[in-house]
């Protein structure tokens, strides 16, 4: 193996420790640097890792010793972050979604060109066993031709455990930008990209109170839609129905199912690495547990960041940029689409990122 890859970081708030575990297990990466506007937060992020430097967010950009920054700032920081970096010089990959708008993210993906520099994206969970099982189930043709999928997330909203929940409500948050991303980005990895969208969506209340920390009792406004429904037309002709919602108390749902003309997949949370995928062949009435097949067994977030740095130039990483940037125009226009009531056509599209392996982590 070379030399690791150097990481700095920006933004070290709640979703940070799961990236820097799983960068201190990984050989392929070094944590060199990090940075956040509040300097004490990252001090103490960083606390147990030996020899990080903490450095202003221009210090991190302007060193020379990191090749990718990985952005971990909230999604209305990540395009303004994102532009800094690409600017000096530097790989990004970015918290999900990409950017708060997808013309923020398309100005993000086209400085990138112009710098010849890569952007890749969370969400990495769906190169994990559980979507990775299932995308092999579909492509060995275990559910026969794909007709159908659906995806449900349900949950009464972040503001209960999140201490600073305030960018899940406005622009770049909401069930759908927040969740949506694991979601879609599962449904595209399981059956391509997305040719049009037709949604609708509700907004319950304009304050949300927050549920713990110190700002605990504090209300904060909300000002996007917080039950987004619709349905994603694959350009493969396959429907996909979608409910991303912060108003429900719970659900029983399974978070994605596929259906093929000869049988049906359960597909596990897209925001985990792992879980079970069940299949029932039609008439069988039971569902089946299928072995693991795919993936990166034991994935933490962060391994979809030691894939990008370890594609070679000139592929596509399978947490690319264009993945991410559909991705979120899938999002925006389905938005679009419940507030016009008209259809939406997607003009953009990706690659379907290529297929992991069943890949063993490294002792
Ligand atoms: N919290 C989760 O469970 C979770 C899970 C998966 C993904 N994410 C994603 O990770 C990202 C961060 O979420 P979080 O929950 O860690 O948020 P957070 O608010 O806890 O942390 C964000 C950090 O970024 C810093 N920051 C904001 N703007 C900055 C700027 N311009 N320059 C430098 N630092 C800046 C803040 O000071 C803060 O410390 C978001 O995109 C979110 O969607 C969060």
């Amino acid at each position: 193996m070379g030399q690791p890859v150097n990481v700095g970081v920006v933004g070290c708030g709640a979703i940070s420790a799961q990236y820097f575990q799983t960068i201190d297990r990984l050989p392929e990466l070094r944590l060199v640097a990090v940075a956040d506007l509040d300097l004490d937060r990252a001090r103490e992020a960083v606390r147990p890792y030996a020899g990080v430097d903490v450095l202003s967010v221009a210090e991190l950009l302007a060193d020379s010793r990191i090749d990718i920054v990985l952005n971990l700032t909230i999604p209305a920081a990540h395009a303004e972050i994102a532009l800094q970096a690409i600017a000096a010089g530097k790989d990004v990959y970015c918290e999900k979604p990409l950017a708060a708008t997808a013309e923020q993210a398309a100005g993000m993906l086209r400085a990138a060109d112009a710098a010849q520099v890569r952007v890749g994206c969370a969400p990495d969970t769906v190169l994990g066993t559980g979507t990775q099982t299932a995308r092999k189930a579909i492509d060995d043709g275990l559910i026969g031709r794909p007709i159908a999928a659906t995806a449900t997330m349900m949950t009464p909203g972040h503001e209960r455990w999140h201490p600073n929940p305030d960018f899940y409500y406005v622009s770049g948050g909401g069930p759908l930008l927040d969740m949506g991303p694991y979601y879609v980005t599962s449904l595209v990895t399981l059956l391509g990209p997305v040719a049009s969208v037709v949604g609708a969506a509700s907004r319950t209340r304009a304050k949300r109170t927050i549920g713990s920390g110190p700002r605990q009792g504090e209300e904060i406004p909300v000002t996007v839609d917080t039950h987004v429904t619709g349905v994603l037309v694959h350009t493969s002709g396959v429907l996909s129905t979608l409910v991303m919602s912060f108003d429900g108390a719970a659900t029983k749902a399974p978070n994605i199912e596929v259906h093929g003309e000869t049988g049906s997949l359960v597909v596990p949370d897209p925001n985990y690495f792992d879980g079970s995928v069940l299949v029932s062949g039609v008439g069988e009435g039971d569902w089946r547990t299928l072995p693991v097949g795919a993936g990166y067994v034991e994935g933490g977030r962060g391994v979809g960041l030691a894939d990008f740095a370890a594609t070679p130039a000139g592929e596509e990483p399978r947490t690319s940029g264009s993945l991410a940037f559909h991705v979120l125009d899938v999002m925006e226009s389905l938005l679009a689409s419940a507030h016009s009531g008209a259809a939406v056509t997607i003009t953009s599209t990706c690659e379907r990122p290529s297929p992991v392996n069943l890949t063993q982590p490294i002792d």
